[in-house]
């Protein structure tokens, strides 16, 4: 059975079963800083579990195909890679969801009836196992699926326990297993294994027997089944939820690897297509033979080569693809930093494989073609997708080619080849700094450095990998914030009100910036400040970009200066600090206008600005990042190249023409699916519910919003483009001002224009210089410059009459040392005009050395010493003159042996000069 009739089938089964079909989120967890990726099914119905939202649709029951990643994090195995037959960075999670509806009687019989009647697995190959400790589901097992107590194996808390993370919604659970040696023609015994599970003959297997099948991979879990009871807080205790509910989750990879009969979910056909991929790249074949299994791979030089790169490669395509197109972008740190492992893992492997080019990008365009009818996000962002993939791979081979002559002096080729002996080692901080400094893995430096004959010292690496990571971590703690997400989270450290409206927290900014209402909680802060909930809150707390409004709330004896605002489980909590006992009762709330009035342009702004970008530029345009704020706003997006200056001006004509429309904009909520229908832009990484805030500004753009707008585009006024980019490899950033900042940008400009028209003594034509007159006069000085440049040159060479500066210094030479000798202090405005003297006085002079001292018009003083040819070879060279005297007046300078200049004190200039012929005449003189 293919993967994609696996999928469909399993959706279905659960449809007919009174569940919703909901797709899948994004990879990035919707505000859940808890979590680094989407790794279960769950975690989109996170809340819901935890009754803080309602379940979607209103149905308590749900179903999914969810993409998850696990690599980086709790679930972190992305070293593990490619080398296994089951471990992944991105799988498909399929799952059944009860929200407090149905529990582990029904979780274990639709599990049972899917398994054994839609899939066809015999029941003889599988076996069950439950948390020791739960006899329940254990006694379910046999009156519901009537499976004998002797395949039903107790394990403790770390297999049948399951949880998210270090906190939040968990519960035992329940597993399902698969008898691989019996569904998999491909299945061998390890050569060495022995023991009761290697015996296929028998029926029936002890616990122990079973424990070691299952870590051998005989014993396949392919559903896990979450009974889901309890909240865990940080401090580790657990505390129950509202109502039990389940949550289940079924490798797709794994169930299509069993019903495809081969023991690796890389041998299925969600596999199959990006190997072969790989393989046509590479021009080396992967060694698997269908119902015989793995043999040996060989390379282009007849050397054996490891297949696992090729499922290394196969693998990543798909975490890289999926996370490119759930906007994720290669970074230094959190996701994208993440993210870019997984990339230079796969360029790394392309590399054992023999490339040296980019490699994974082929892979990723095969896995667009075969998965994006399911994720339509693949084939939308296909071209940021490929693009991305491919900067990224061709960087990271830089590094790589940057970093070999480093390499190169660690590990010198040897000039004779054919000698297999060890020629050296590389010490572990060596291999450190390359890791550190070029992005080197460890295991690249390894395989280099043994084609060349060389070992590492991988335990000092190790130690001084160590050793930054403590470093790093003390940075970090040093760095830490004092009041954390965790400390607001918890709705049952406030203190609320004995009586309040029914409306906790409700945000009513987008009608009003001020409000009489209830205070209806409040929390005192670690570091003094407090939190307050109102019934009301005009304050908007930061999301998509756009920052939290500051402000005030006055009551009866106190206030609180609002300087920072949060969401706390959907209600908005107003932080600040406070003057007065807070007392409950009536206060007042107020957001200054201005402030909201300014931020409001520049966030419809941002929208005429994101319609505009697409226009000019394309459809591949999409929103990377933003910043909303009252004096500015910032604007990330995707696009590979520059944006030239043509496109920026047409990008600012398209905005600012939006604006001139008068264009009202509307907001009304709306169903999720008919927005997306109709065009509305919806971003990445943020999740949404069914009924959605949509912001359309009639036939300029539609987004997906819960910001606040002005009514009217014409509010804006103006908008002026201030500065554009790039942040990263595929990534832009515009920065723009609007309004009366717009108006002040373009004023603060003028007046520096005004400033240079008066100094150029250009007329004003009305309020304004006249331009054409500022660059006639700008031209006239210009060329006014040019000649009096040259008319000073010829002045000093002494011009074709010869009675120039230069010709009277070469005549009043004297002998020092023998040799024909110039010294005087000269009147020139800078070193450049000083050179040109210099070089004239010693043609003049035919054969000796001269020195010149200035004084500049900006303080500083110089000296020049200049030496003819003849001179030089008799020692007087240019350079040791003007040390030599330099120094007798506490200067510095050197330069070439015929001409070269010092800086010294400006008032010592003259002394420098004096004493100049008996420092001369005393240099030692060759010959
Ligand atoms: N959430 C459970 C898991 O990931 C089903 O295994």
């Amino acid at each position: 059975m293919l993967a994609s009739e696996i999928r469909a089938r399993f959706l279905a089964y659960f449809e007919k079963n009174g569940h919703a079909i909901r797709p899948s989120s994004s990879l990035v967890p919707a505000d859940d800083p808890t979590l680094l990726f989407t790794n279960a099914g769950m975690v989109q119905f996170k809340k819901v579990f935890l009754g803080m939202e309602d379940p979607p649709e209103g149905k308590r029951r749900a179903t999914t195909s969810q993409k998850c990643v696990r690599a980086g994090g709790k679930h972190n195995d992305l070293e593990q890679v490619g080398h296994t037959a089951r471990h992944h960075t991105f799988f498909e999670m399929l799952g059944n969801f009860s929200f407090g509806d149905y529990f582990k009687r029904d979780a274990i019989r639709f599990a049972w009836e899917f398994v054994t009647e839609e899939l066809k697995i015999p029941r003889e190959h599988l076996r069950v196992t439950v948390f020791h400790e739960d006899d329940e589901a254990r006694q379910l097992w046999k009156e519901v699926a009537s499976v004998p107590e002797s395949r039903i194996y107790g394990l403790g808390a770390k297999d049948n326990f399951w949880q998210m993370a270090d906190t939040g919604p968990c519960g035992p659970c329940t597993e399902i297993y698969v008898d691989l040696a019996r569904m998999a023609p491909d299945w061998a015994f390890p050569a060495d294994a022995s023991g009761e599970w290697t015996d296929t003959s028998l029926d029936e297997y002890s616990l122990d027997a079973f424990v070691e099948g299952a870590e051998a991979g005989r014993f396949l879990e392919i559903w896990n089944l979450v009974f889901m009871q309890f909240d865990r807080q940080a401090d580790g205790t657990l505390v129950p939820l509202p109502k039990p509910s389940v949550d289940t989750g079924a490798g797709l990879e794994r169930i299509a690897a069993v019903l495809q009969g081969v023991t690796n979910n890389f041998h299925t056909d969600l596999f199959r297509p990006l190997i072969a991929r790989v393989e046509e790249v590479v021009g080396i074949g992967y060694p698997y033979r269908p119902g015989v299994g793995l043999g040996k791979a060989v390379g282009k030089d007849g050397r054996e080569i490891d297949p696992a790169s090729f499922r290394v490669l196969a693998d990543h395509a798909r975490a890289v693809g999926f996370l490119l197109a759930d906007g994720v972008f290669p970074s230094n740190d959190g996701r994208g930093y993440v993210l870019r492992r997984i990339l230079r893992r796969a360029v790394r492997h392309a590399w054992l494989l023999g490339r040296r080019e980019p490699t994974l990008v082929h892979v990723v365009d095969v896995l667009i073609d075969t998965m994006r009818d399911l994720y339509p996000e693949l084939h939308v962002r296909r071209k940021h997708i490929l693009e991305t993939t491919r900067a990224e791979e061709e960087r990271f081979l830089a590094t790589i080619d940057a970093g070999m002559s480093r390499f190169d002096e660690l590990a010198p080729e040897a000039s004779t080849q054919g000698s297999s002996r060890m020629r050296g080692s590389i010490a572990g901080e060596d291999a450190f700094r390359l890791y550190d400094t070029f992005g080197f893995p460890i295991d690249l430096t390894e395989l280099m450095a043994r084609e060349r004959g060389y070992l590492v010292d991988i335990s000092g690496f190790e130690q001084a990998l160590r050793a930054q990571r403590r470093q790093s971590q003390e940075e970090r703690k040093a760095k830490q914030i004092t009041v954390s997400a965790d400390d607001f989270g918890d709705v049952t450290q406030w203190t609320h009100a004995e009586q309040h409206a029914a409306g906790l927290g409700k945000f009513v900014g987008y009608d009003v910036v001020e409000v009489d209402t209830m205070v209806a909680a409040v929390r005192q802060l670690p570091d003094g400040r407090v939190a307050v909930m109102l019934s009301e809150s005009p304050f908007y707390a930061e999301s998509g970009g756009q920052v939290s409004d500051q402000g005030t709330i006055t009551g009866e004896g106190w206030s609180v200066a609002v300087n920072e605002v949060r969401k706390v489980d959907g209600r908005i909590a107003a932080i600040g600090g406070p003057t007065g006992p807070i007392a409950f009762g009536r206060a007042h709330a107020a957001v200054p206008r201005d402030r909201r009035k300014d931020t409001e342009r520049n966030h419809t702004a941002t929208h005429l600005l994101h319609a505009a970008l697409r226009k000019v530029l394309g459809e591949h345009v999409h929103q990377a990042g933003s910043l909303v704020a009252p004096d500015r706003l910032r604007f990330d997006f995707t696009h590979h190249g520059p944006v030239t200056a043509e496109q920026l001006a047409a990008i600012e004509a398209n905005v600012n023409a939006g604006v001139w429309a008068s264009a009202p904009v509307n907001t009304k909520e709306e169903a999720y699916t008919a927005a997306v229908a109709r065009g509305a832009m919806a971003l990445f990484g943020e999740k949404y519910g069914d009924l959605v805030r949509v912001v359309e500004i009639p036939s300029l753009s539609v987004e997906l919003c819960g910001g606040t707008h002005v009514r009217n585009t014409a509010e804006i006024g103006l908008v002026r483009l201030v500065s554009e980019g790039g942040v990263a490899a595929g990534v832009r950033r515009i920065e723009a001002v609007t309004g009366p900042r717009a108006f002040q940008f373009l004023a603060d400009r003028e007046r520096a224009l005004l400033h240079v028209a008066s100094r150029l003594k250009v007329p004003m034509s009305g309020m304004t210089p006249a331009l054409d007159q500022i660059e006639r006069k700008l031209e006239a000085l210009l060329e006014e410059r040019k000649h009096l440049e040259k008319r000073l040159d010829d002045a000093m060479r002494g011009g074709a009459s010869g009675g120039g500066l230069a010709q009277q210094l070469a005549a009043s030479a004297i002998d020092a040392g023998g040799t024909r000798f110039v010294a005087a202090r000269v009147d020139v405005p800078d070193v450049k005009a000083l050179q040109a003297l210099g070089d004239a006085v010693r043609e003049a002079m035919g054969t000796g050395v001269a020195l010149l001292g200035a004084a500049f018009a900006d303080g500083k003083g110089a000296l020049l010493a200049v030496s003819t040819d003849d001179a030089r070879e008799r020692g007087h060279r240019a350079d040791v003159v003007v040390r030599e005297v330099a120094a007798a007046v506490g200067g510095r300078g050197g330069g070439k042996p015929h001409m070269a200049q010092a800086g010294v004190d400006p008032d010592r200039v003259d002394d420098a000069i004096a004493a100049s012929a008996g420092i001369v005449g005393a240099l030692p003189v060759a010959g």
